[in-house]
């Protein structure tokens, strides 16, 4: 990592006593803070696509966004976690994946961020998760750095594509299956093997 020490202390640079980790569940009412940071991480993203992502993360059992509190409890940083099925270089599923870790940056370099990392592993092994996994832009150095010192290993270095299929069809009605007499039909759990 480069060598960017401390520079001039703000008024509100957090005091050693403040180090201690605060975190609690992003709620509505955090909107405005929330979105401040994601788009300074995420300069490039539009205000549409993050508030897609944030009411997802609100609303949805396997995501979360954590909000770091400064003692007087204004949000100073966020960690967004999800539970994935299946992630490249992870044997099996679900793997607890790190979409994004932010601190502002009057509160970095105060060893927050791996205590970030350490709290939702705990909860990563609660959902049943045997490994973590999280990805850097090609050019955060910084960010491959911090992963690297957290013991995290690298897997693949990837150029991801896309393309639009436009519209989507709606599939092709099936057929109705006729049960032969006697069948009868194993509720859905069953059916699963569950
Ligand atoms: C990644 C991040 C959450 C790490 O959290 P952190 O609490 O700063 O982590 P640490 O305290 O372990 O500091 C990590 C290193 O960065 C250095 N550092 C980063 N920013 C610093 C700052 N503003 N002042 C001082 N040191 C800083 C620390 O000295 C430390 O290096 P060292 O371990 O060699 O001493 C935080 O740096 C951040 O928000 N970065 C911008 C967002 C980002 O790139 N996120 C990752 C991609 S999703």
């Amino acid at each position: 990592m480069k060598p960017k020490r401390k520079t001039a202390a703000k008024d509100s640079a957090p005091k050693p006593e403040d180090e201690k980790l605060r975190l609690t569940a992003a709620t509505r009412r955090d909107y405005a803070a929330w979105l401040d940071m994601r788009k300074d991480l995420y300069s490039d993203v539009d205000d549409e696509f993050h508030a897609l992502e944030m009411d997802l993360m609100l609303s949805s059992d396997d995501r979360a966004c954590l909000l770091v509190r400064a003692p007087d409890d204004e949000a100073v940083g966020f960690i967004e976690i999800t539970l994935r099925n299946a992630v490249d270089g992870c044997l099996g599923g679900p793997v607890g994946y790190i979409e994004g870790i932010y601190l502002i940056p009057t509160w970095r370099g105060l060893g927050l961020g791996p205590a970030m990392v350490d709290a939702v592993a705990e909860w990563f092994r609660t959902q049943g998760c045997r490994a973590m996994a999280t990805d850097a832009e090609i050019d955060n150095e910084d960010a491959q750095q911090f992963w690297n010192d957290l013991g995290f290993e690298e897997t693949y270095r990837i150029v991801q594509y896309r393309k639009s299929l436009g519209a989507p069809v709606a599939p092709p009605p099936q057929p109705k299956r006729r049960a032969s007499k006697g069948a009868r039909k194993k509720p859905a759990a069953k059916r699963r093997g569950r």
